[in-house]
């Protein structure tokens, strides 16, 4: 398997990337491309090179995509994940930069020119993957899977109905969801499993490694707010390390094959992800 993760580093990002890197390769694992989210691009691209850094895996090329949603003005999640987006966590300087092709032609070429299909992470919002595809429709048959959190099955985060990932940049999750490319999503309703208790706090804690107290750090960025803590009592979701866990273990959710489609017109219901149950 060759896969990317596209991502917004983010907390629960990092978390995401540290499972993708004890698992695999950097045969495997070929790049990291970041995109505006939950920090600026400017600054979630050097948290990718921090992490990168950390887990010594300079390897891993780099590449720096979207600033803003295809659309609209950005939102950003600094009350979540902090103002450096990794919660003050202590991850090193990187010593390495970014490459100088941008996201969007990275993975354009990375698309045209592969034999074998790309699956791609994306733990952000959809922009730079909206881009590639509305610029290049027929490269959605050169992707395995996207496998994405965003959205949700009945519920938002962000408003009643719309996750952040999904609201940031509904028009880009709606080229990516029509696309014809094989879909996976983890939306609120998967991620909400996935709760950083106490005892597996511990658990990582026993094994009294320095990434074990970066994980730590990284899954409490929430636990103290009382908005969070009325709702999840136990601990917080780490919603994006579903994604990669799931790539490491694919028994650890179950799903069905359903239509998925996301409102961009109503201001009441703007990035709602409209999951078909009923089939
Ligand atoms: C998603 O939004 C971001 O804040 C997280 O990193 C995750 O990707 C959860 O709604
Ligand atoms: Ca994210």
């Amino acid at each position: 398997m060759k896969f990317i993760i596209d991502t917004d580093p983010g907390t629960d990002d990092a978390v995401a990337i540290l499972i993708a890197l004890a698992h695999f390769s950097d045969e495997e694992l070929l790049a990291l491309t970041t995109v505006a989210g939950n920090v600026k691009v400017d600054v979630g691209t050097r948290n990718a090179l921090r992490i990168l850094e950390h887990a010594n895996r300079n390897n891993i090329p780099v590449y720096k995509g979207e600033s803003t949603p295809l659309n609209r003005d950005l939102l950003t999640a600094e009350w979540v994940h902090g103002t450096d987006g990794l919660n003050g966590v202590g991850f090193p300087e990187p010593s390495k930069s970014e490459e100088t092709l941008g996201a969007v032609d990275y993975i354009t070429q990375l698309l045209k020119d592969s034999e074998e299909k790309i699956t791609i992470c994306v733990l952000g919002p959809m922009t730079n993957i909206g881009k590639v595809l509305s610029q290049n429709p027929e490269l959605s048959e050169k992707i395995e899977q996207i496998i994405f959190m965003g959205g949700g099955a009945g519920f938002g985060n962000h408003t009643p109905v719309a996750e952040f990932n999904i609201l940031v940049d509904p028009e880009a999750a709606k080229i990516v969801l029509n696309s014809g490319a094989k879909l996976v999503m983890m939306g609120l309703d998967v991620t909400h499993q996935a709760i950083s208790t106490k005892e597996r706090l511990n658990k990582i804690l026993e094994t009294d490694t320095v990434t074990g107290e970066h994980l730590v750090g990284l899954m409490g960025s929430l636990a103290e707010l009382d908005i969070v803590k009325e709702k999840f009592p136990d601990g917080t979701p780490v919603h994006d390390a579903f994604v990669t866990a799931y790539l490491v273990d694919n028994s650890l959710t179950k799903g069905e094959l359903t239509n998925v489609e996301v409102e961009v017109d109503s201001e009441l219901t703007l990035g709602q992800t409209v999951v078909d149950t009923n089939h």
